[in-house]
């Protein structure tokens, strides 16, 4: 039988914690925000104050937390290098996990988490939040419906002229690399997710590192509140790739975080036997009756994607909802990545193999 109340923890109250994993814990019946953990301690102060959590439910040491606070669910809202260990240790306690993307540093770790949470009888969500937008889950269903046919050929990116995350996201032993690994996974998991998710089979990409820290005005403050205060930029800044799929699809994809181009946001185009699309603006390219036809769907209902990725964690615990973003979804995205970053440093195509 579901439990009536979830216990519910934060690990990392930094940028996408509050955007988030705290709204969305605060705002879902029958979760109690129990504690929060971060290691900047002015931070917890500040963030615990304005949710209301007591003194005594705030760590700077996550494990101490596990310990104490009889945890049903945990978000690990920390910078990338430090999910592996806070996922792992949580699911071995009993407690279900949502991890934000990317899951993990690489294939292997995201491999090992997903074997933690079975073998723990536990759930690892990850937070791909873009799968919860009305646009995409709109897209998700006509593909379901049949209405693009098989789809055979993606593009898919997200394209920043200047927009460089600050802090561990341009470090790459704290990040596992640059805009590829960091916002290039959304646009990747999205249109994946948008053709079925069929299994990838080989990749061939170059990544570049043409500005790093570059220094031009008129350019907002991006995101991160940790860590690397030395200022290091060790990652690419830009990553191209062509996937093959074993259906026999492709798709080509590029991301940046500084680029001589146009800001394009995620997008995604899907090319289908039946009907094409375009997302964001969502738009449908289709035949009727032989006649061309585009159509735009009229999609009034909002949705805060962020919070409804948590609310969607509970609500399959609750067994309400069927969870969107199980972790294991993860694993070929991971090995993407992985495999982006090896052909782009060998100059081969690089193959990969399904994971039991
Ligand atoms: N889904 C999304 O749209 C989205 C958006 C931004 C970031 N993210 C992901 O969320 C994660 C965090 O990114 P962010 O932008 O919030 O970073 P951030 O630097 O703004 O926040 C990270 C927080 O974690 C704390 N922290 C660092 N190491 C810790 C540790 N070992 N234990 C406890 N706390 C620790 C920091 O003090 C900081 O408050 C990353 O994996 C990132 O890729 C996802």
């Amino acid at each position: 039988m579901a439990k009536t109340i979830y216990r519910a923890a934060v690990i990392g109250v930094g940028n996408i914690g509050r955007q988030a994993h705290l709204p969305g814990y605060s705002s879902c019946a029958g979760v109690e925000l129990a504690a929060i953990c971060d290691t900047n301690p002015e931070r917890l102060a500040r963030v615990a104050e304005q949710y209301g959590v007591d003194k005594e439910h705030t760590y700077t040491d996550y494990r101490q937390m596990y310990e104490k606070e009889h945890l049903d669910v945990v978000s690990v809202c920390t910078p990338t290098w430090a999910h592996y260990d806070q996922t792992v240790d949580a699911l071995k306690q009993g407690i279900h996990v949502m991890c934000e993307k990317p899951t993990a540093m690489n294939t292997e770790e995201t491999v090992k988490m997903v074997k933690a949470a079975d073998a723990a009888g536990k759930t690892l969500a990850v937070g791909w939040n873009n799968r919860f937008r009305l646009d995409a889950t709109t897209l998700r269903k006509y593909y379901d419906a049949g209405l693009f046919g098989p789809i055979y050929y993606a593009k898919s990116g997200w394209l920043r002229r200047r927009g460089n995350p600050h802090g561990w996201f341009t470090k790459k032993e704290l990040s596992g690399g640059g805009p590829l690994i960091d916002c290039g996974v959304h646009a990747l998991d999205l249109t994946h997710w948008l053709m079925g998710q069929p299994q990838p089979i080989s990749v061939t990409a170059s990544t570049y590192c043409k500005f790093g820290n570059y220094d031009v005005d008129g350019i907002g403050q991006y995101w991160a509140e940790s860590g690397n205060e030395e200022g290091v930029f060790d990652t690419e800044d830009l990553a191209s790739a062509f996937i093959k799929f074993a259906n026999g699809a492709t798709m080509m994809y590029d991301v940046s975080w500084a680029y001589n181009g146009r800001n394009t946001g995620i997008y995604t185009q899907l090319h289908g036997e039946k009907a094409g699309a375009d997302l964001d603006p969502l738009k449908i390219y289709g035949e009727v009756e032989r006649n061309i036809v585009d159509f735009e769907p009229h999609l009034n209902l909002q949705v805060n994607a962020q919070e409804k990725k948590v609310h969607n964690f509970i609500a399959s615990l609750r067994g309400e909802e069927t969870l969107l973003c199980p972790g294991y979804e993860s694993i070929v995205i991971a090995q993407i990545v992985d495999a982006i970053y090896e052909s782009a440093q060998t100059g081969e195509t690089v193959k990969i193999e399904p994971v039991s």
